[in-house]
């Protein structure tokens, strides 16, 4: 039995949301609106055609929420800032009563010893900026991306130490513009790509400008890895596992850390016509960025097997529930398909239950880029019931603790962790599971009519996270 390494004094306990998916108050104090706004509004696109609109109204219960959090012994706490309540058109006059709320909100964490932890970019372009030039698909969203940085570096200079530039890049292009399940709801791989090498020049000039600033803390972007495995051990299999590796995660996680895009994925790119266009001072912007740590979202691994270029299974075919977890085969032809893996247990929603693969997520990570990780999100989506007043929820205490643990068999394997932040911290709006997919400590009381009262209930969970905080997680 492996000697474990006891989690270091000031390890970030946390717990995550994100603005679209708490807030509410979708078009209060002056706030513009996002591409979700809209997005959600078109027929079908969200299940029982669920908005936002009040999500979980954090807007007007933040002080409450925040209480829940002081109560439980909270040490970190990561939410994102929407772009609509600072600049309602993308950029120009600062909307002073939206950049208040989040004053507010930084104020009472800090207040109750709570760390903030702040995402830039959690998915909620400014619409103006979308009607403009077509948001991610101009460079011109770099200078505003960085322009709307730098406002919210200068007004928490010094209050917010922990900053995420973008999060998950690889899930947001994939479902807006190869799986049209998220705005702008295209279906084009070359444009998917370009957008990407946007992305990454705007998060890369976004970390330069935090390091500019000389911002006391650190900054990095939050990637959702799914850690990739051969389904057996036919060299051909492996084969597709490594390039599932190249094209899924090395894709983001080598220019993230590196600068540099991985050799086979450009290869495969140029030979199938689809390599995006680039400026010779974009290499130099992107080597000279360097994140202070990685933040990765864990959910799940994927299983890899051979995928013939003839006759093989595609993208299009892949079940709309998406490229996390979305059960049936999908996969490039002539490079990998994603296959079940028998020897992992599935959620309702069939993502594979993998605490051990965090460990290798880790692990690799740290062997490919020594760089810290906070894990900035990992959870589990469960239909979770109220009965008598009280959530049961051991199924997700069993999932997060096996993580947890695993977390620590990778720190004591060498791996550097700062933080772990599940998600979430309340039960929130789902993007497209509506309310019937929970994740949180504590459950609220809204449905998909959206007319529930709001009330706040601890699960179980919440009492298990509190005493595991407490314990700094030794009984592991
Ligand atoms: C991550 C996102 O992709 O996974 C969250 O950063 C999201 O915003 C979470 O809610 C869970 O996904 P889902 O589809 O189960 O709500």
């Amino acid at each position: 039995h492996k000697k474990l390494k006891a989690f270091p004094k000031n390890f970030l306990w946390g717990s995550a949301s994100a603005a679209y998916q708490v807030e509410g108050a979708h078009d209060e104090d002056g706030k513009g609106l996002s591409v979700w706004d809209n997005f959600v509004r078109i027929p079908g696109k969200t299940f029982q055609g669920t908005t936002g609109d009040i999500a979980v109204d954090h807007y007007h219960r933040y002080k409450e929420d925040v209480a829940l959090m002081a109560e439980m012994g909270l040490k970190s706490y990561r939410f994102s800032i929407a772009w609509t309540r600072i600049f309602p058109e993308g950029r120009g006059e600062i909307n002073r009563k939206g950049l208040k709320f989040y004053t507010d909100l930084v104020d009472e964490l800090l207040a109750h010893d709570i760390e903030p932890v702040v995402t830039l970019y959690h998915w909620d372009l400014p619409q103006a900026l979308e009607d403009e030039y077509r948001g991610w698909e101009s460079r011109r969203i770099i200078e505003d991306f960085v322009n709307y940085a730098e406002t919210l570096f200068t007004a928490f200079k010094g209050k917010v130490k922990y900053w995420v530039s973008l999060n998950e890049q690889n899930i947001f292009t994939q479902h807006g513009w190869v799986l049209a399940t998220h705005p702008p709801g295209k279906v084009d791989m070359k444009l998917f790509y370009q957008v990407n090498h946007h992305a990454n020049l705007a998060n890369a000039a976004v970390i330069n400008k935090f390091h500019d600033m000389a911002m006391p803390g650190q900054i990095g972007p939050s990637f959702a890895y799914t850690p990739n495995y051969a389904i057996d051990a036919n060299p051909l299999n492996v084969l597709a596992a490594e390039n599932a590796e190249e094209m899924l995660a090395h894709f983001w996680m080598d220019v993230y850390c590196y600068g540099e895009y991985p050799i086979a994925a450009l290869s495969y790119l140029k030979e199938n016509d689809l390599m995006f266009e680039t400026e010779v001072s974009d290499f130099e912007l992107l080597k000279s960025a360097k994140p202070d740590f990685l933040g990765i979202n864990y959910y799940q691994t994927a299983a890899n097997a051979w995928n013939p270029k003839e006759g093989g299974v595609t993208l299009g075919k892949m079940n709309t529930t998406g490229v996390k977890g979305s059960g049936g085969e999908q996969g490039i032809p002539g490079l990998y398909k994603r296959v079940t893996n028998p020897a992992v247990e599935r959620t309702n929603w069939d993502w594979e239950i993998d605490p051990v693969g965090l460990r290798i997520a880790l692990r690799r990570i740290t062997s490919r880029y020594r760089i810290p990780v906070m894990i900035t999100e990992n959870g589990l989506g469960e239909y979770d019931k109220l009965e008598s007043g009280k959530v049961h929820d051991a199924y997700r205490i069993n999932y997060l603790e096996a993580h947890v643990k695993a977390i620590k068999e990778a720190m004591s394997d060498g791996a550097q962790v700062i933080g772990y932040h599940t998600w979430s911290y309340t039960d929130l709006l789902s993007w497209l599971n509506g309310y019937q997919k929970r994740y949180g400590f504590v459950y609220v009381d809204q449905d998909e009519r959206m007319e529930g009262s709001l009330k706040r209930i601890p699960k179980d969970s919440y009492y298990w996270y509190k005493s595991l905080i407490e314990n700094n997680g030794d009984y592991l």
